[in-house]
């Protein structure tokens, strides 16, 4: 029996490692040449403790309250140096992956599909070279944009251990990346950097709000995929919002989602005034006032900065206080920025 353990650097890199039955996981880090911080390695200094967002563990009983605190424990922190895993984990690591003596993995890609949605996006898949790498739902890589040295950030639109990884590219007049996708055709090599970031899908049970601004809904297809293949009953309400009518892209993909997740529901938003879309205006204007007033809801929200900082101006007009609250800004050249 083994089990993938997470680990997600301060600094967005995320590595997976194998850890055994059994197994602690600072020296399944360690086995797998990653340096978690440590010193004792005894339960006793504390040195190693981290966060663990999601799976269960057994912490035993051989380490000292200085080194953790039963609040601490009950908060979801851990002593790596003793925490036994007893499924799949995913632990937040308070240091960079360079520090560990750890950093992104890189991996070559052939294009398989390049679909453009008229304007607005281009749905691109690829094959990696060797075993495609595992990531969490939600995260996302740096592609290499060919013979330009540079690179542009783009989420998975495809769930961990799919054949291919999908990704959903806004094309941007001019854009490197869009530029270099208008003539680009299957067979053509890439590479990619990462997985990266801190917004992904975390556990629970609890009422899941996403709200996706644009093709920041590439992340909700990956993490919907997820929650489908694990038979999630949790209610889940997705927002799409969009400028025009035809940036709505891949709206058939959600309804075919609403058909695996029997408490799944999404309604679709544009922005344009001149639009006949039966919903107008901005996604804060459609905002699901019971389901949050029910209290609990974990919402995760990616798209762009105004549209970020109009659902945090939301959430705080309106005194809600969701379990949790994930977002993702992205902006059409800049890298992405994710806050937990
Ligand atoms: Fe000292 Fe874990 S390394 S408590």
């Amino acid at each position: 029996m083994c089990y993938t353990i997470a680990l997600n650097f301060e600094d967005g890199v995320t590595r997976f490692v194998d850890c055994k039955a059994g197994e602690k996981v600072l020296d399944a880090a360690f086995r797998n040449k990653i340096n978690l911080p440590m010193d004792c390695s005894d339960g006793v200094c504390g040195t190693c403790k981290c966060r663990a967002e999601s799976g269960s563990y057994d912490m035993g009983d051989d380490y000292i309250e200085d080194a953790l605190t039963e609040d601490e424990a009950e908060s979801g922190l851990v002593l790596t140096c003793q925490m036994i895993p007893s499924s799949d984990c995913v632990i937040s690591v308070p240091v960079t992956a360079a520090s560990c003596k750890t950093g992104q993995q890189v991996f070559a890609a052939t294009v398989t599909r390049i679909e453009p949605h008229q304007d607005a996006a281009v749905v691109l898949e690829l094959a990696v070279d060797g075993a495609a790498p595992a990531f969490l739902p939600g995260q996302y890589v740096n592609i290499g944009v060919p013979g330009s040295g540079d690179h542009r950030s783009y989420s998975f639109s495809s769930a961990p251990g799919e054949g291919d990884l999908g990704f959903l590219i806004k094309k941007i007049p001019g854009g490197l990346m869009s530029s270099w996708l208008a003539r680009a055709k299957p067979g053509d090599r890439l590479d990619l950097t990462g997985p990266m970031g801190s917004f992904y899908l975390r556990g629970g049970e609890g009422p899941l709000l996403f709200l996706a601004g644009g093709t920041g809904l590439a992340p909700f297809l990956s993490m919907l995929e997820v929650l489908a293949r694990a038979g999630s009953q949790r209610q889940i309400h997705l927002i799409y919002g969009v400028t025009r009518d035809q940036d709505l892209v891949l709206v058939d993909e959600l309804a075919a989602y609403a058909g695996r997740l029997p408490n799944f529901t999404f309604a679709t938003v544009v922005a344009d005034a001149a639009s006949d879309h039966p919903r107008k205006g901005w996604v804060t204007q459609h905002m699901p006032d019971e389901m949050l007033a029910a209290g609990g809801v974990d919402v995760y929200l990616c798209g762009p900065p105004p549209m970020v900082d109009a659902v945090r101006g939301y959430l705080d007009e309106s005194g809600i206080r969701p379990a949790s609250f994930h977002y993702e800004k992205f902006t059409p050249n800049a890298p992405l920025k994710a806050i937990a």
